[in-house]
């Protein structure tokens, strides 16, 4: 494992994150005791020292198992996109990982492979908390902005074809940003291959379904019925990919046609322009 950066003896406050950035505590949190738990099976060494060295507010928030799980299988569905497109591509890829929070995924993957350059990107007052943890080095650049800011792709002159990633962040948006966001990619990108999660319009405005949301102040506001709903924001997208959280249950009782509307409901895309 990689160091971390943080070797504070005092627990690094957190507590100025409120309503969309403070959620990345909720994502850190379940991936910390899903790291722990042997029965979740995911490890995650570096979400366990991050997690030990900040001062969570969150922290005598139950977080159901089932809450846990989802946020475990979109991870894992995210790393097996991103692990398709990479295998795809002949040379090294350039990954633009927006909305990143404390997300631990370059430095998982770069055990594996290797990159020409990835950013992590989140707001700014998000960025300078993860700077208390991680190294920038020649591969692995962090950038502050905001991804409805129409200047954002301009941090990224040169940069041609990246494989973007966005996670855990379309829920809190709505139609007109959702819309204002490709927008910006579309103007500025003319290839690129995009992953993303998103909510069933079916859970939108219904956060008391997980009183854990409680402790954010924020509200599900925007949710897409089917992958094949991104491909009306750029003609050129096509999908290449998709996940539901039922294909991460990998028990024979869960392939019966028991399941089969739940099986098809998909909550990750892989989308390609190009
Ligand atoms: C639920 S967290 C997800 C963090 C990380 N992707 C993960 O899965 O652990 C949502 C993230 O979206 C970021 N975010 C919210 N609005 C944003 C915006 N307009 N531009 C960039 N990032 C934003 C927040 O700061 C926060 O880090």
């Amino acid at each position: 494992m990689a160091p971390l950066k943080s070797e504070n003896k005092n627990k690094v406050d957190v507590t100025h994150l409120e309503k969309v950035p403070k959620t990345l505590l909720l994502t850190l949190k379940a991936k910390f005791e899903a790291s722990i738990d042997p029965s979740l099976s995911y490890s995650d060494s570096y979400i366990e020292t991050i997690y030990r060295l900040i001062n969570d507010p969150i922290k005598k928030t139950h977080l159901f198992f089932l809450l846990k799980k989802g946020i475990i299988l979109r991870t894992k569905g995210i790393d097996y996109l991103l692990k398709k497109e990479i295998l795809e591509r002949e040379e090294g890829s350039t990954v633009i990982n927006l909305a990143c929070g404390l997300d631990t995924r370059f430095e998982r993957m770069r055990e594996k492979f290797q990159f020409q350059k990835w950013f992590d990107c989140d707001l700014p007052q998000v960025i300078e908390v993860r700077k208390l943890f991680f190294e920038e080095s020649l591969e692995n650049k962090m950038t502050a902005f905001d991804i409805l800011d129409e200047s954002w792709p301009l941090n990224f002159k040169g940069v041609n074809d990246p494989i973007i990633i966005i996670e855990g962040l379309t829920m809190y948006l709505d139609e007109e940003k959702i819309k204002k966001f490709f927008s910006i990619l579309n103007k500025y990108f003319s290839h690129y291959s995009l992953i993303l999660d998103f909510m069933s319009p079916f859970l939108i405005k219904k956060e008391w379904m997980m009183p854990v949301m409680e402790q954010f102040d924020v509200n599900f506001t925007w949710g897409a019925s089917s992958p094949e709903e991104f491909c009306k924001y750029e003609p050129r997208l096509k999908i290449k990919d998709s996940l539901g959280f039922m294909d991460g249950f990998r028990h024979q009782v869960f392939k019966t046609p028991l399941f089969n509307i739940l099986r098809k409901k998909k909550n990750l895309v892989l989308l390609r322009k190009g």
